[in-house]
């Protein structure tokens, strides 16, 4: 069962973000899948793996900004920092036996990945296009 749906709309039209982010959101649905069936040690080994994605993820876009000297870099890597933060404290968390993870902990992951892709991912895929940055 699908967690997070892919399609057209999730598409920023910039082939390697696009690629990443498909990755993520593949992984994420596996995670939910271990976690609906209760397969607690799957579902921590893959969160490390997502946390290492993400961070490489974040270096993929934060170098292609610095490239095309994107105004809103400092904004859009904030929001990076932020988030690999609350994901590598809660992971933090998890491993310390002080935190279980959750299908709630998903929600957050959703709510963020989809309104950072729109407001942030998208505009940076336009002036990467607009730019000729591959
Ligand atoms: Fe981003
Ligand atoms: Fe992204």
């Amino acid at each position: 069962m699908n967690y997070l749906e892919w399609d057209d709309s999730s598409v920023v039209n910039h082939a390697k973000i696009d690629r990443e982010h498909k990755k993520m959101v593949l992984d994420v649905n596996k995670l939910y899948n271990y976690l609906r069936s209760n397969k607690t040690e799957k579902a921590n080994k893959l969160m490390v793996k997502i946390l290492d994605d993400l961070k490489q993820h974040f270096e993929t876009e934060e170098s292609l900004m610095l490239k095309s000297k994107i105004p809103q870099y400092i904004s859009h890597k904030l929001e990076h920092e932020r988030f690999h933060k609350k994901i590598k404290d809660l992971l933090s968390k998890v491993e310390a036996g002080k935190e279980t993870l959750t299908i709630d902990h998903l929600k957050v992951v959703k709510t963020w990945f989809f309104n950072h892709l729109d407001f942030k991912d998208r505009p940076l895929a336009n002036f990467l296009t607009e730019h000729n940055i591959k």
